[in-house]
């Protein structure tokens, strides 16, 4: 049995207005109280995380910012940096989002940077990997999310990784309500955990969080955390209302 406490992350992605952010959050952060034994974390867009805040202020809900920029405040227009997320309240960082990868350009260097700039500013990182439907197919899924974990992870000690959070999400599964069956994803989490066991310790490798990520919904959630390996979810479109993110934080009943 895993000591690792489940988190169900939510990724608003580009959505939610103000007055829309300050509901869902509140709806949320009952659901969070209601729930025992799972960490909840929400990461609304950046116009939304001070209402956010607001609305789910003492309460059990931790708050992700879904991007940063690898440097100290400075002058690089239409950025914000890990200081300015701390201020906010923000805990967690989704980094290396497909979406981010694909439709942004960047690349693992970058994302290695950012990882390091969320580190230093004492935040946690919630790295992504995954493999395409092509390489998938073209049996290449190991091979794919070994290179972006290591290059991700380039130059890391383990003494630095203690609140690293990892995201398998296989870009197939995100927004097609093709989920990875749970034997896929053990599978896939098992290999990234080996890898992080090779690459710093087993200790450490052992400690750490890998979420799933990939139509995550209330009626696959739960056999997804049956897997030894999966210690919780990224969850998109599932995390847009109280309603549908509620049943994936009350995963065991
Ligand atoms: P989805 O998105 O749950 O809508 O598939 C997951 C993600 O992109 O993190």
């Amino acid at each position: 049995m895993s000591e690792r406490v489940p988190l169900m992350a939510g990724n608003w992605k580009m959505h939610k207005t103000l007055a829309q952010a300050r509901e869902l959050a509140q709806g949320v952060s009952e659901a969070a109280q209601a729930a025992e034994g799972v960490e909840v974390m929400i990461a609304p867009p950046f116009t939304a995380i001070h209402a956010a805040a607001q609305a789910v202020a003492g309460g059990p809900v931790m708050l992700g910012a879904q991007n940063v920029y690898p440097a100290g405040q400075g002058s690089f227009t239409g950025e914000i940096c890990a200081d300015l997320l701390a201020d906010l309240g923000v805990t967690y960082v989704i980094i290396g989002h497909s979406e981010r990868r694909w439709i942004l350009g960047e690349d693992d260097s970058f994302i290695r940077d950012k990882a390091a700039a969320v580190i230093k500013a004492g935040l946690r990182p919630v790295l992504c990997v995954g493999e395409s439907l092509e390489e998938r197919e073209a049996g290449r899924t190991a091979e794919v999310v070994q290179g972006q974990l290591a290059a991700g992870l380039e130059g890391f000690q383990a003494g630095e990784c203690a609140d690293l959070v990892m995201a398998y999400e296989p870009i197939w599964a995100i927004g097609t309500g093709r989920t990875a069956s749970p034997e896929t994803a053990q599978e896939c989490h098992a290999d990234i955990r080996s890898w992080l066991a090779d690459r710093f310790n087993i200790s450490l490798a052992n400690s750490l969080r890998i979420l799933y990520g990939g139509s995550v919904n209330g009626g696959n959630v739960k056999d997804l955390m049956a897997q030894p390996d999966v210690d919780g979810a990224l969850v998109g479109g599932a995390s847009l209302t109280v309603e549908d993110f509620s049943a994936i934080v009350r995963f065991r009943n």
